[in-house]
């Protein structure tokens, strides 16, 4: 709850860089992400959570809330499958971050949570999120005609998708490996 005021303060002054890659959603970005916004979602992802449905997370530099990294649609049994989503402020931008918060979050859900496969989609125009996808081990499976409503238009999106068996030791180690994780 405390991230309240950060997070309403980035999701309105980047709003030009989030909000061509986000879901559309009732009324105004700037009422959305008005800081009194924040509980009623905040406790939205934690009620998921305790369901066992969803794996809302902050993503911090150096203590600083900077974004977010959802992993949603969790479903159990045969499948052990989710979704994953995230999202980082302009400021820390092209610095490694959205990259190292997807290969920590997806070593959560293959080791601890115990999924065996996780997908994500993807707007082909987003450049960026499909290297950050790619760098940890994605890979491309088909496009998914007019999938999502995201800035107002129904848009086709990418599903790529990574399973366990896919990872030599930890997404981490692979960034290591692959020298790009001078942080760990
Ligand atoms: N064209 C091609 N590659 C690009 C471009 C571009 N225009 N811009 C950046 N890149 C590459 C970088 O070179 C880097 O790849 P590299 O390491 O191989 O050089 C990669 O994209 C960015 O890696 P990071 O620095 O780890 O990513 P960053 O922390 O900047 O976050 C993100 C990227 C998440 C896409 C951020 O810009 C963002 O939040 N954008 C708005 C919201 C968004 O798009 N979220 C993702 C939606 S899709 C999903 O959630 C699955």
């Amino acid at each position: 709850m405390r991230d309240a005021a950060a997070w309403s303060r980035i999701r309105t002054e980047d709003r030009a860089h989030l909000e061509p890659w986000e879901p559309s959603g009732e009324g105004s970005w700037n009422s959305r992400h008005h800081i009194s916004s924040w509980p009623t979602l905040c406790s939205g992802l934690k009620s998921e959570a305790r369901k066992g449905h969803m794996l809302p997370m902050v993503i911090e530099v150096d203590g600083e809330f900077c974004g977010q990294i959802t992993t949603g649609n969790i479903v159990r049994g045969a499948l052990r499958s989710a979704w994953i989503g995230y999202w980082v402020s302009k400021e820390v931008n092209g610095k490694g971050v959205a990259t190292a918060a997807l290969a920590l979050g997806l070593d959560h859900c293959f080791g601890p949570v115990g999924l065996h496969r996780v997908e994500a989609t993807v707007r082909p125009e987003n450049l960026a999120s499909q290297a950050v996808l790619r760098n940890v081990g994605f890979r491309e499976e088909g496009l998914l005609y007019k999938y999502l409503d995201v800035d107002g238009e129904w848009r086709d999106h990418k599903l790529v998708a990574i399973t366990s068996g896919e990872v030599q030791g930890t997404v981490v180690e692979r960034l290591v490996r692959a020298g790009r994780a001078a942080w760990a």
